[in-house]
């Protein structure tokens, strides 16, 4: 009895998190890594990961980092790396950023030297809720995919309640 209500609250919490991925997502900026000045060869490795993510609407970013901090800037900032006024500012060490519009969002690190270094980068956000493409050619699939999670998450959890009230 105790283990099947144990797995019941596991498949629960699953559903829960398939369900609501359909609708936003959360991004660890640069993977296990986090945000930290990259090596001499690699100073593009905040845009290369940008690029290989799409980003909607209310999806959100994680930054992890030590003693360092995060702004976010005008594009004549990111590109002089240096801003008096930024944006956006945290330096708390774990900072979550929501992605509330669409358009272009320049980041940097407001610790000298680092933004030359590399620790910058360019997110776009995608205009529609559903992923697009850069050149604007809808991708059906994964709209049909999200749709799919949606009601796969909703059926399971009928699923579950009627199987609780049984
Ligand atoms: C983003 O989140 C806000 C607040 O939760 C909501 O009002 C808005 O409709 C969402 N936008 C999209 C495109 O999902």
């Amino acid at each position: 009895m105790g283990s099947s209500k144990v797995i019941l609250c596991l498949v629960f919490l699953l559903c829960s998190v398939n369900f609501f991925r359909a609708f936003a997502t959360e991004f660890n900026v640069g993977g296990d890594k986090g945000w930290v000045v990259p090596t001499e060869k690699d100073d593009q490795l905040y845009n290369q990961w940008a690029g290989k993510n799409r980003f909607k609407i209310n999806d959100t970013l994680r930054f992890e980092y030590k003693r360092d901090s995060v702004l976010v800037v005008t594009k004549e900032e990111y590109e002089k790396c240096k801003s008096s006024r930024p944006i956006f500012f945290s330096n708390n060490g774990k900072t979550i950023y929501i992605l509330d519009e669409s358009g272009l969002y320049y980041f940097i690190s407001g610790v000298s030297g680092h933004c030359e270094r590399g620790l910058k980068m360019i997110i776009k956000v995608l205009e529609s809720a559903t992923p697009q493409s850069a050149n604007h050619t809808s991708s059906p699939t994964v709209a049909a995919a999200n749709v799919a999670n949606a009601i796969h998450g909703m059926m399971l959890v009928g699923v579950l309640i009627v199987g609780v009230f049984m």
